[in-house]
This record gives structure tokens, C-alpha cells and sequence, in this order.
């Protein structure tokens, strides 16, 4: 079956901090391995960058369903293309909070033009590269 991937960009809403992001994380864990999904979301700034992979049926109702979440807003579809394999199949959806990374500031910088972390600012191909790179420092680590 044809693989997809989604990339989307959405501000948090103004309650959301770490508790938050370990209750979506618990939620995302449970779904997205019963679905086949796999990803990663990233939030930093009171932004959130999230990628998701799996089959073009489940990563659509995955992802309508997260549009209506009342913890952010303003989502912007960045990326949604046919994908050969996963390059993100290690986790059903693995969340890394930007603030508490500073070894992150480089791969952001790398991608960005400031060291801040400002995903809706990045092209597709600069959101996919830099979810890539965090992703091999967290399986090289
Ligand atoms: C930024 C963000 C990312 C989310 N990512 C996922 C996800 O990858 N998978 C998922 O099932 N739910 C995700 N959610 C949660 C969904 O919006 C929704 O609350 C949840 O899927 C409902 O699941 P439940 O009925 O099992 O509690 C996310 C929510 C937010 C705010």
C-alpha cells in the first residue's frame, strides 16, 4: 500500500506547556500504533511541527482529527507527498520540546535564519531536512 507523509505547522494555544505535550504524546502513542502511523512532533515557542507517515487513509483521518484540537490553531499544511519509505519508523510519534534541547539551536540555525525555532518560516524541504537531522542525534544518542 502506497506510504504518505504530512508535514503541518500550528501555534499552541496559550495553556498548552509540558503536561500537555506528555497527555498528546500518551494519546498519540496509543492511536498511532494501533493505525500504523509513525512521526514526530516537535514544540518549541509555542509552536509545534509535526510529521506523520503511514497509509494515505489513516494520516488524512489522523490528521483531520488533530485539526480540531482545541490546543492550537492556525495549522498550515506544509507537506503532503508519496513517500518510498519512513524516515521516521522508529516511533509511533516521538515529541522533542525545543526549549529544554539547547544542542538543537545548531540544527535550527542550520535550517533557519535565526537560531530561534520558527517552523511556519521554513520551506518543506527545511522542515523535512530538520526533523531528519533531530532525528538521527536522538538515534545516535
Ligand atoms: C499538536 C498535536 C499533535 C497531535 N498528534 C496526534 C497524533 O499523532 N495522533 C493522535 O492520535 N492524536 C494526536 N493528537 C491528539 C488528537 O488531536 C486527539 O485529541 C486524539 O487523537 C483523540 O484521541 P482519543 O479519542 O483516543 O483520546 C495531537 C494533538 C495535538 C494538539
Amino acid at each position: 500500500m502506497a506510504l504518505y507523509r504530512l508535514i503541518y505547522v500550528s501555534q499552541a494555544t496559550s495553556t498548552v506547556g509540558y503536561p500537555e505535550l506528555v497527555s498528546i504524546m500518551a494519546q498519540s502513542e496509543r492511536n498511532n500504533q494501533k493505525v500504523g502511523i509513525t512521526g514526530m512532533l516537535s514544540f518549541g515557542d509555542s509552536m509545534f511541527l509535526q510529521v506523520l507517515e503511514g497509509s494515505r487513509r489513516v494520516v488524512s483521518q489522523t490528521y483531520n482529527r488533530i485539526l480540531v484540537d482545541p490546543r492550537h490553531t492556525n495549522a498550515e499544511l506544509i507537506d503532503f507527498s508519496e513517500i518510498e519509505h519512513r524516515d521516521f519508523g522508529l516511533w509511533s510519534m516521538k515529541a522533542i520540546q525545543i526549549e529544554s534541547q539547547p544542542e538543537l539551536r545548531n540544527i535550527i540555525l542550520k535550517y533557519s535564519s535565526s537560531s530561534t525555532f520558527s517552523p511556519i518560516s521554513m520551506t518543506g524541504k527545511q522542515s523535512l531536512n530538520f526533523l531528519r537531522e533531530i532525528t538521527n542525534l536522538y538515534q545516535a544518542g
